[in-house]
């Protein structure tokens, strides 16, 4: 039996901004109250009075002291005087244990819940698809129950706030962490994130927004400055924080560690107070990330409410300083209640308080259950010549080689979202790369077993590609040789290119030259380049698939469920398509490691410019005419679809509807996309923006009517003169199509002209 609380239904892509709680003015009792046992009952844990209206009440009766407690967070891993409630885990900020006000035990989380260098005694947890395969659902209900799984499971080992999710926009498919985030498109990563978010808080616990924001790339991640101009930020990388915290509602925003406009972010007036408290009204906590606090009052004026992992700033400014600061009025005292009271009310309104996290079994097989349905509906199928895929169930001989396909798949990319696996590692090996001690993990869901179950009588041998003679020979006999490839990248380090590494590309070209009906596998971090890709017969994108991984390639190959899934992001035909071909920061920090001889030094401060503005992936390749080897949003399926009957309705936003259907002889499932741009002079258009999708599944023949309306803010451009969104007046077209660039129907509808609050 499911005893997870139901999560609600997951939002859809257009939601309107939510009335959110208005945030009560704790101008009370703010000098050192008296530490006293509160009677039974207190005021506080009264139910039926509003978060806000809970916390003011608790906060009458805190001292300074334990309100600073509540300030600031440590990193137990390395953290000397740990309380006897720590668990081993990312973070800890202390309760108020003599009002059972519990600490905020932090756990991150994005592919599931960690174990921070294995410290902990468990049975190890979930894994989940990594963000951008869950962004390949296209699927809001799967990201919603995938986040549930993490909540849940982040409930039962007893912590309460989940450093997930992740959303900085895929500027560079370079980005050591882009397996963490959600792509390149506004929209899709808004809407998916915020209902991970949604999934995690449905399980009462409080969900972290991170790392805001445009902390886009590892190299120099402590020091870089980005550089954009206003209108084209708020279009883009703020355009996805602002829409998941609309929908998910997140009780934390975690700050980045880099510069934005030359400040550090998380002392980032601009962006903590005049955007996100100010224009969002966000009523929750900005965290700092590990390390991302660099001043006490700065940082406080401006907008940071948490300092966390203070063992990485080498100094606690938001303990002994704090108190200091507020004492002598250089924090204002009304700044530093509204610091406290953030905190308290969301621990208040996401249930932390009255559902205290504590230990409890998890249902592994529940939720490995919901891991393979994500990693089912994300994996990718790229290209399928001649129908080579789905595998017939007569192959009488097969091989597979690489990727540890016989033992396992890629359990996600290193750094602080590593998971330690329920079921154990099936291989493991170290990485020198990184800050810290980084692994490239592969857990024990086996392709190779799950291929062998659907073919008893046939002979599948195994290569593991290192040998390149020997894999060739395997795979000249075969009736199909599957080559499963693996690019493991991780927080810290981004990878030097787009290369399959390990001389992998030379393998699947050897294999594909012995026999042409070679399948490649992928397990990748994001966008790989694929020299060999006119050689081979099909390829299938299955990111970091999870748990249960070898079972969801298994039934993806042999057509047990449709390919449903489409990019999330662009694939590039080589670096030189990029907007940055070199990326920033890299050269000089390869030359002051050489120069210093430290492996981990960092490059010298450096600026990156976001020139290309709000045109981030597939719209830059549509700036500059360019084709990308995959587009944004492809994905082919068993099956085949047409659009007919477009009819778009204008006025404030566009409508758009028209029919699906399913021409082809099986089930399957299709994912058509809508792209909006204003109609210009000379017949040319604006950029086209994703404004709107829909995932449907259809039986042969079957038509459905789809309606999208599209969301306004991706029309718009940001005004910086009027401080607001504006629409101008004009005809618009919008375009259905496979994806990005694709264009199988078109209409237009003229708009009135409109303006918008930020
Ligand atoms: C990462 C965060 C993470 C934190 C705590 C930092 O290094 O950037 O994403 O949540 O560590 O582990």
């Amino acid at each position: 039996m499911d005893l997870r609380k139901q999560t609600s239904k997951a939002f859809p892509a257009h939601l309107a901004w939510g009335a959110l709680l208005a945030i009560a003015s704790a101008g009370a009792a703010l000098a050192q109250a008296p530490e006293t046992v509160p009677a039974p009952n207190p005021v506080w844990m009264n139910t039926s009075l509003s978060p806000d209206a809970r916390a003011t009440a608790l906060e009458q009766v805190l001292t300074v002291d334990e309100k600073i407690g509540l300030l600031h967070g440590h990193t137990p891993i390395i953290w000397k005087e740990r309380p006897a409630d720590f668990l081993w885990t990312s973070g800890y900020a202390s309760g108020v244990p003599r009002l059972n006000i519990p600490p905020m035990r932090m756990t991150d989380a994005g592919l599931g819940v960690t174990n921070p260098l294995g410290r902990r005694q468990d049975e190890g947890s979930t894994v989940l698809p990594s963000g951008l395969a869950q962004a390949a659902t296209w699927d809001p209900s799967l990201a919603r129950e995938g986040g549930a799984v993490i909540g849940t499971e982040s409930h039962a080992n007893g912590f309460n706030v989940v450093l997930a999710g992740g959303i900085n926009l895929a500027r560079d498919p370079r980005n050591g962490r882009n397996f963490e985030y959600a792509g390149e498109d506004p929209l899709l990563a808004g809407i998916m994130v915020g209902n991970e978010v949604a999934g995690i808080q449905s399980q009462d616990e409080i969900s972290t927004l991170k790392h805001y924001a445009f902390n886009d790339q590892e190299t120099g991640r402590f020091i870089a400055d980005v550089q954009i101009d206003e209108a084209a930020a708020r279009e883009s990388d703020l355009l996805a924080f602002q829409l998941a915290i609309e929908g998910g509602k997140p009780g934390s925003i975690m700050c980045s560690y880099n510069k934005f406009g030359g400040v550090y972010a998380c002392e980032n007036a601009e962006l903590l107070n005049n955007i996100l408290k100010g224009d969002w009204h966000y009523p929750g906590w900005v965290m700092s990330d590990w390390g991302g606090t660099h001043s006490t009052e700065t940082a406080a004026i401006n907008g940071l409410d948490q300092e966390d992992g203070q063992e990485f700033d080498g100094r606690s400014y938001f303990v002994a300083p704090l108190k200091a600061a507020v004492a002598a009025g250089t924090v204002p005292q009304a700044r530093f209640d509204d610091m406290v009271h953030r905190i308290l009310r969301t621990m208040f309104e996401k249930g932390v308080i009255d559902h205290p996290a504590t230990p409890a079994t998890i249902n592994y097989d529940l939720d490995a259950g919901v891991s393979q349905r994500v990693a089912e509906g994300s994996i990718v199928l790229l290209k399928n010549a001649n129908s080579r895929l789905p595998l017939a169930p007569t192959l009488a001989h097969v091989a597979i080689i690489g990727g540890h396909a016989d033992v396992g798949v890629m359990v996600g990319g290193g750094g602080s979202s590593e998971v330690t696996p329920h079921g154990g590692y099936a291989y493991r090996v170290r990485h020198p790369e990184g800050d810290f001690e980084v692994w490239e993990s592969y857990s024990n869901s086996s392709p190779m077993k799950a291929i062998q179950s659907r073919l008893p009588q046939a002979k599948v041998d195994y290569e593991d590609g290192t040998d390149v003679t020997k894999a060739v020979a395997a795979a000249q006999d075969a009736d199909v040789a599957i080559v499963f490839a693996t690019q493991w990248t991780s927080e810290s380090v981004d990878a030097p290119d787009l290369s399959l590494p390990n001389n992998q590309d030379a393998l699947i070209s050897s294999v594909a030259a012995a026999n042409p009906h070679t399948i490649v596998v992928l397990q990748t971090a994001g966008p790989v380049l694929m020299p060999w890709l006119g050689q081979v017969a099909g390829v299938v994108e299955a990111w970091y698939p999870g748990s249960r991984g070898g079972e969801a390639i298994a039934r993806i190959l042999f057509g047990e469920v449709d390919p449903s899934s489409r990019l999330p992001i662009t694939f590039p035909t080589s670096e030189a398509q990029l907007p940055r071909p070199a990326l920033p920061g890299y050269a000089s920090m390869l030359d002051a490691r050489k120069t210093t001889g430290n492996p981990h030094a960092p490059p010298p401060p450096f600026v990156i410019d976001y020139f290309e503005g709000a045109n981030v992936g597939y719209r830059w390749y549509e700036s500059r005419k360019l084709t990308p080897l995959f587009p944004f949003g492809f994905g082919l399926s068993y099956t085949t679809f047409s659009y007919a009957n477009p009819k778009v309705e204008g006025g404030k936003t566009l409508t758009v509807s028209f029919d699906v259907t399913n021409t082809g002889a099986r089930a399957g499932s299709d994912t058509p996309q809508v792209y909006a741009a204003q109609v210009l002079d000379g017949g040319t258009t604006s950029i086209h923006h994703l404004v709107g999708w829909q995932k449907l599944t259809l039986a042969p023949g079957e038509t459905r009517h789809v309606v999208i309306r599209a969301e306004p803010r991706l029309l718009a451009t940001f005004d910086t003169t009027k401080h607001s969104w504006r629409i101008a007046k004009g005809s618009y077209e919008a375009v259905v199509g496979r994806f990005a660039g694709d264009r199988v129907l078109r209409a237009e509808a003229k708009i009135s002209a409109w303006q918008f609050r930020p």
